[in-house]
Order: C-alpha cells, then structure tokens, then sequence
C-alpha cells in the first residue's frame, strides 16, 4: 500500500516537473570515477536559495514541532548531507539535479546545507557512495525504486573523521520514493547516533518528509531526533535562506 502511494505521489510530482534530461549517461554503476572516500568534513562556501510553494496542507517548508537542543558552539556541529547532484558523476551545468543559487549549479541537499552552515558555522560532511547515480531522472527513479525494493545499502565512500567531536549532526537528505534514499540507510547503519542530536532536513517535490523523522528515530533510537524537521519544495530551494534562518532560530541556534 505504501509503496502504491509512493508510486502514485511520485508519477503526480514528476509528471509536474520532470524535465527532459537528455545526457546519455545512465545506468549506475558500483564503483567507478566518483569521489573518493575517507575525507569527510569540509568547513566553507555557501549559497543561497529561492522559493515558492508546495503541496496541499502545508506551505515552503517547516514541519512539526519542535525540540529545542542546547545551543551550541560550532566546533560541535556537523551538516551532513546527501545529495543526487555529488553522486552521479555529472557535470554540474548538464545536470537536473543541480539547482542555480546565487548564479553558481548546486546540489539541492547541498545548498540547504550550506545555508544552514553560514548560520551555524559547522562543518559540511557530503554523504557519498561508490554508486553513481543516473544522471538521467527517469533513470535515477527507476534504479531508486529497484534498490529500495530490494533495500540496497549502497557503500559509502565518505567517512566521519572524528565523531565524538560532534554533538549535533543536521542530517539532509531528498525524498526519494517516500522514504529516505538507501543511502541514508547505509548512513545510519555505520554510526552510532546515541546522546547525540539528529536536526533532519530535507527536499522534496510534493511529498515532503514521508515519516521519515520517525523512521531516523527508529534507526538511532537513542540520539535525541529533533521533530522539528526542515523539509522544503525543490522548487523553492534557491530563496531558502530566510526560511532555513527563521527554522533554526525556533531551535535557538
Ligand atoms: C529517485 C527519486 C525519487 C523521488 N521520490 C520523491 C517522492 O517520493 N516524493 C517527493 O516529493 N519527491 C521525490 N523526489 C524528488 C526529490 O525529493 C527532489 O528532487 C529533491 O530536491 C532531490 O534533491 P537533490 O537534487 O539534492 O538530490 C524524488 C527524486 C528522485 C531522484
């Protein structure tokens, strides 16, 4: 049933926007040029977003209630992310997974997160896989839907260095048929969240977070899972810079 919705939620919003990618490349395969592994965190740029509006009930972004963690000094916070745009092997200008912010191509998941990190100061970890995502979107739905039916665990080719020095982890990731992408499986598998705080964020298309708040709480059931997530229309990423500022000032940071 749910993956009925899914399909069905997901033919509506693609049907909206999906664009015609033509670029040959396609069919993702394990292991090939992509990016390396092991390094993780990266401190510097940013960009900003745009914006406009969503689905039924709800409006931009936001979401739930809130839960308001400790504030913090920057050097405890990470910002990390996933994004179809660092993991397909494309280039930037080419691709549809890149949105335009401040005049310079970006990965969505990426341009949430260097907001958030203009106003937080933390450090930016990219969550990459030796998978190279289609860079064609039909492609990429298509191959998505078959690793989640077969609950793919992608390896992951980018490490935390060092964790325990992070108290709160912001977490971004797409909306990928419903649920988080398999990668973010891969992600929560390899660490331990306990005593720590999970912000999640996320980019949609219509769907916004599909539960999948409490599904990371499943995952890390003892880290302290903020409900207060981010979630935001694709759309509206390029002008999302007031919003993201506005959301983490209700959590006091
Ligand atoms: C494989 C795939 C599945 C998707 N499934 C959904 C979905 O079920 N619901 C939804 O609202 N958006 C869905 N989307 C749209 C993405 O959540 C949205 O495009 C997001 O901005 C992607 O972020 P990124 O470009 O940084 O990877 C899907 C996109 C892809 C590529």
């Amino acid at each position: 049933m749910k993956r009925l919705i899914a399909i069905l939620t997901v033919a509506l919003a693609f049907s909206l926007t999906a664009c015609g990618n033509t670029r040959g490349n396609s069919s993702a395969t394990e292991n090939s040029n992509s990016q390396s592994s092991t390094n993780s965190t990266s401190s510097g740029s940013s960009s900003a977003p745009t914006s406009s509006t969503n689905n039924s009930s709800e409006q931009g972004s936001q979401s739930e209630s809130s839960t308001a963690p400790d504030n913090n000094d920057s050097s405890n916070i990470l910002i990390a992310y996933f994004t179809a745009a660092e993991n397909s092997g494309v280039d930037a200008v080419a691709s549809a997974s890149y949105s335009m912010v401040n005049g310079e191509p970006v990965g969505r998941l990426r341009a949430i997160a260097n907001m958030i990190q203009t106003e937080t100061g933390g450090d930016l970890f990219s969550i990459r896989t030796s998978v190279v995502y289609p860079a064609d979107i039909s492609e990429l739905i298509d191959y998505a839907a078959e690793e989640q039916r077969e609950d793919v665990r992608p390896e992951l080719t980018s490490h935390i260095d060092d964790l325990d020095k992070y108290d709160t982890i912001f977490v971004g990731y797409p909306n990928w048929w419903a649920d988080l992408p398999q990668v973010m499986y891969s992600f929560f598998d390899e660490y331990d969240f306990s005593g720590k705080t999970i912000i999640p964020f996320n980019v949609h298309n219509g769907s916004r977070l599909s539960g999948t708040v409490n599904t990371i709480k499943e995952l890390e059931p003892n880290a302290n899972v903020a409900t207060d997530a981010f979630t935001i229309n694709e759309r509206n990423v390029p002008d999302a810079a007031a919003e993201v500022k506005e959301w983490l000032g209700g959590l006091e940071y």
